[in-house]
């Protein structure tokens, strides 16, 4: 906590039987707390009934959940420089991504450098260099799920130790920080360090040596930092690590993606029946579907949206801190505070998408039939911190979800469990089994799929 006191004084009506709240120098109180507080908050669900923010605490830290779009935007978006930290995570961050990765790096010179590298390279216009080869993916996983080969969720081994390092109270380290110090402490948060330093440097070497050789490697976030990465002031290791949360975050967020909206079409499908006759009559079945058609395809890009708020990947979002006190609704989030959006309440926030737990894309089109253009959810992240990788994820999401709503009509399996909210609670496994049935004959769909794939490489 930085410059700020406090004294105790009662809380917001709301909660003034259960506890009291904290008032800032500033003279407006922190935002109200949930009845647990004393139990260490954070383990607390996100619930609707709460508002827009909640404070509570652990241990010293200070806590802020933003459970409402509108309070979303005006803080984390519109205040957005005041939002740009993250809090130190000791597991996560300095133990097993020993303090290189940028999703965890503190705000300063050395983040806003790695950052301005990677919106180099992924702003919209640049991510176009990517649409061959994400077609030739997106055409390859459609011969693979005709061969039974389909498994998106390949890299999922990196994503799943970070995901458990950032579980509140996983770690005694991130309460008692001195754990860090002791040689026998978080072995396991070491070696995935280790391993993962060990790849990223393997991947980077080997992109080195397609370059020296002069083999094309096409567009690529490795050879772009290899090239550049010293205007920028990138070390090699940065530039490993860097390059890495491509390969493993990126791909397997994309993949879980991917994953979420062909679940949503086997759970849903009068919605998915409504986007294949869009694709009959945009495209129809005798050629294969290409970026081009996005414009074309309202329906689908809405269904594709409803499905990631229907259920958001990262249901808690990633922390954010204030560096200086943020005032909001007769509230103050003091500087030094933790601040989430809680990607799951603000999906469910009925002002903004009502009816909120019912699965309705319909919610993103116009009444002209058009996407709404005013209309966002915060699938990326918010602020200084958004995922940098939105533009080329989304790219990805587009094109595979087409290919395959176009080839195949999918359905549950109705032999293997269903769990919706799998992913969402960092089970990066299979949520569920789909079936695929083809809805253009076989040998026809193998010729366009393996005729485009040769076209988009060469
Ligand atoms: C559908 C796929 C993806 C989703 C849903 C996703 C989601 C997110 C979210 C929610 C954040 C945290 C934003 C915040 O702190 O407010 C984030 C950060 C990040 N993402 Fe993604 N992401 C995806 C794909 C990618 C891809 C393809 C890449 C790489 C090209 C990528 C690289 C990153 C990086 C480097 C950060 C850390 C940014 C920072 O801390 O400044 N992501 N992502």
């Amino acid at each position: 906590m930085t410059g700020m006191s406090f004294r105790w004084i009662p809380s917001n009506p709301s909660l003034r039987s259960s506890h009291y709240l904290p008032r800032s120098e500033s003279g407006f109180p922190l935002p109200p707390s949930p009845p647990t507080w004393r139990l260490r908050g954070h383990l607390l669900p996100p619930r609707e009934e709460y508002g827009p923010l909640i404070a509570i605490r652990s241990g010293t830290e200070k806590i802020v959940i933003i459970g409402r779009y509108k309070a979303a935007v005006d803080i984390m978006e519109k205040q957005g420089g005041i939002l740009a930290d993250r809090p130190r995570m000791i597991a996560a961050e300095e133990l097993l991504a020993g303090g290189l990765t940028i999703g965890f790096a503190h705000a300063g010179e050395r983040f806003r450098r790695m950052r301005r590298a990677l919106h180099m390279h992924l702003q919209p216009k640049a991510v176009e260099a990517y649409q061959p080869l994400q077609m030739s993916h997106a055409k390859k996983t459609v011969l693979n799920i005709l061969d039974e080969l389909y498994n998106f969720l390949n890299h999922t081994g990196t994503i799943e130790r970070v995901l458990k390092a950032m579980r509140p109270g996983a770690y005694l380290v991130d309460s008692i920080p001195w754990l860090k110090y002791l040689p026998w402490y978080g072995r396991e948060l070491k070696r995935g360090y280790e391993s993962s330093k060990r790849l990223y440097i393997r991947q980077l070497n080997h992109v080195k040596q397609q370059i020296q050789s002069n083999i094309d490697v096409g567009p690529s976030f490795a050879k772009y930092v290899l090239e550049n990465g010293h205007s920028y002031g990138i070390t090699e290791i940065e530039a490993a690590f860097l390059a890495g949360a491509f390969f493993s975050a990126g791909s397997t967020m994309t993949s879980m993606a991917t994953c979420t909206v062909l679940m949503a079409a086997a759970c849903f499908p009068e919605e998915q029946a409504k986007v294949q006759a869009e694709l009959d009559s945009v495209i129809g079945r005798h050629r294969a579907p290409t970026f081009s058609d996005q414009q074309s395809l309202p329906h689908l890009q809405a269904f594709i949206s409803e499905a990631l708020r229907w259920r958001p990947l990262s249901a808690n979002g990633l922390p954010h801190r204030t560096t200086k006190d943020v005032i909001w609704g007769g509230y103050c989030i003091p500087a030094g505070t933790t601040v989430s959006g809680n990607h799951w309440a603000i999906s469910r926030d009925s002002e903004v998408f009502p009816e909120p737990h019912t699965f309705k894309p319909r919610r993103w089109i116009d009444d002209q039939g058009r996407l709404r253009d005013d209309l966002r959810f915060f699938v990326y992240g918010f602020g200084r911190r958004v995922c940098p990788g939105e533009h080329v994820a989304n790219r990805s999401i587009f094109i595979n979800s087409l290919l395959i709503f176009w080839a195949f009509q999918l359905t549950l399996d109705p032999g293997a469990l269903l769990d919706d909210m799998g992913y969402m609670k960092g089970d990066v496994q299979r949520p569920c089994s789909i079936q695929f049935k083809t809805r253009v004959p076989e040998a026809e769909l193998r010729q366009m799929m393996q005729k485009h794939s040769e076209s988009d490489v060469a």
